[in-house]
Formats: C-alpha cells, structure tokens, sequence
C-alpha cells in the first residue's frame, strides 16, 4: 500500500506540484512543528513536510495546547525565507489565506480572524502556529504549523473548546481525507510564499483583508499575555499588524495577541 507521504506527494503532482523536499508522516508525534524545528537544526531543506495523523502534544499560539485526536490534519512546513524580517512577517497571514483557499477548494467559505484564526460560521476549524529560529542574520527559519479540524467533529474536543470549534465533516456532511486537505494548503502556500519573495506584500494583506471577519469599525479587545488592548478596529497594516483606535483617537499598532469582539450590553 502507498504511504502517506507517497500519498500526497502523488497528489500535489496530480495538481501540477512536484514537492521538492522531504515528506515525513508519523502516526502519532509530540507536536509536528517540535519535530520539524529538529530536522531544521539539522539541515533539513527548505520545503520539508511533517505530518502526524495525531499528536499529544500539539501546541497553539499563545501557549495554548492543541488537542489533536485522530482524523484531522496535523502538519508543519519548514521555510528558508531569504527576504527580510518587513515580509518574513507576513508568513503568518500567508499561511491563513492558503488554508482559506483550500477550504474554498472544498467548498467552505471560511473567514480569518487576525492574525490567521480560520473560522466557519464563527467558529475556528484551524490553526497557524508561526514559529521562527533565529540564526546569525536574524530568522532564517521559518516552521509553519498548520492544524486543521478535518473529521474530529467537535464532539470528541473537550467541552471547552467543543462550543468555539467546527470541522469540514461537520460543515460539509462528509468525511474528507487530511492528506487531501493537505494537498490543497501546500500549493497555495508556495504561491503566496513565492509572491513575498517577489516582493509583492500588498498581495497578501489584500487576500488577508478580502477574507477577513467583518470587524472593521468595531470594537474588540487584544489580549497579549497580561496586557489588554480595546479599541475600533481599523486596519491590517502592510506588515501584518492590527491598527486600533483608542478611546483617545490614538491609533496604535499590535503585532500579536488574541483578538475578539466586544459585543458591549
Ligand atoms: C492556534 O490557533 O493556536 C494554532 C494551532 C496550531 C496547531 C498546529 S497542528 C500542527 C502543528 N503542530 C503543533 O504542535 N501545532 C501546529
């Protein structure tokens, strides 16, 4: 039978994408992304696919665990960008609008929520965990962490998360395969990728802004560890940034956190 890896690698050169580096699959992993800053540290080429069927140890932005039972797509790209930190931080918007885009591939409109929460329905189907290595020029690795709710219905999360999550089985009615999901995202992942190596910023903050929750003019809270920021939201910046209005008429620029509305009563 073919393996997992040779699995995707014959569908991204179904769809015109001769993957140019290593595929590894494991069935069950710690964190795809731990594994892949690994292989980085040892050299592993730009490109690099892992991909686990689960893990017990996935981690989501801010220090929060991803809880990752089987059935969904648990998946990290190693990237060796050779542009500057001004593009380096678009990665993360980047890689929400490829995972929109595979989804729209699959017939699911779905919304990103700064920086790249990707939501259905209000509801978060996946996750971008964005992390950087540094090396004697500033980042020069880039592990994209991308986990998608594929067929572990919500049902099957813990309560806590169960109420905010949503899965493409649950949305579409039909089980999907995660390598196929997968096969969608890497493709337009390399487009984008190759845009910001091209220079070509604005491309992105406009795909990001065209698939954005409609917050704009809205006030919404940012929490970044200990400090809170509430504000009307007004902009992506060409960085990647969110651009806030203070009570004040100040406007101030957050480059991390987690953002909500605020429905105020
Ligand atoms: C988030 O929204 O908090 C980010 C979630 C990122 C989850 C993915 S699953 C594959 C990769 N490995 C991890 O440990 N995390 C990312």
């Amino acid at each position: 039978m073919q393996s997992v890896a040779d699995r995707l690698r014959a569908l991204l050169e179904a769809a015109g994408r001769h993957w140019p580096a290593p595929i590894d699959h494991l069935v069950s992993i710690g964190s795809t992304n731990d594994r892949l800053k690994e292989r980085a540290r040892s050299g592993a080429s730009e490109w690099t696919v892992v991909l686990a069927d689960r893990q017990t140890a996935g981690r989501g932005r801010h220090g929060h665990s991803w809880v990752s039972p089987p059935g969904n797509l648990y998946s990290s790209v190693l990237l060796r960008p050779a542009f500057g930190a001004d593009r380096v931080c678009l990665l993360p918007l980047a890689a929400g609008v490829a995972v929109a885009e595979a989804l729209a591939a699959c017939g699911v409109e779905a919304q990103l929520k700064w920086p790249n929460d990707v939501l259905v329905g209000g509801r978060k189907i996946a996750g971008i965990l964005a992390e950087g290595l540094a090396g004697a020029s500033g980042v020069d690795v880039v592990v994209l962490g991308i986990g998608v709710n594929v067929n572990a219905a919500p049902a099957g999360l813990p309560p806590e998360i169960r109420a905010t999550a949503a899965s493409l089985e649950g949305v579409t009615n039909r089980a999907w395969d995660p390598v196929s999901v997968a096969a969608a995202v890497l493709p337009r992942l390399s487009v984008w990728y190759d845009a910001l190596g091209r220079g070509d910023p604005r491309s992105i903050v406009a795909a990001w802004r065209d698939r954005s929750v409609p917050w704009w003019g809205r006030i919404v809270e940012v929490r970044s560890g200990a400090e809170v920021i509430r504000g009307v939201a007004r902009d992506v910046d060409a960085n990647g940034g969110l651009r806030l209005e203070l009570e004040d008429g100040h406007v101030t620029t957050v480059v991390s956190g987690e953002v909500q509305e605020l429905r105020l009563t």
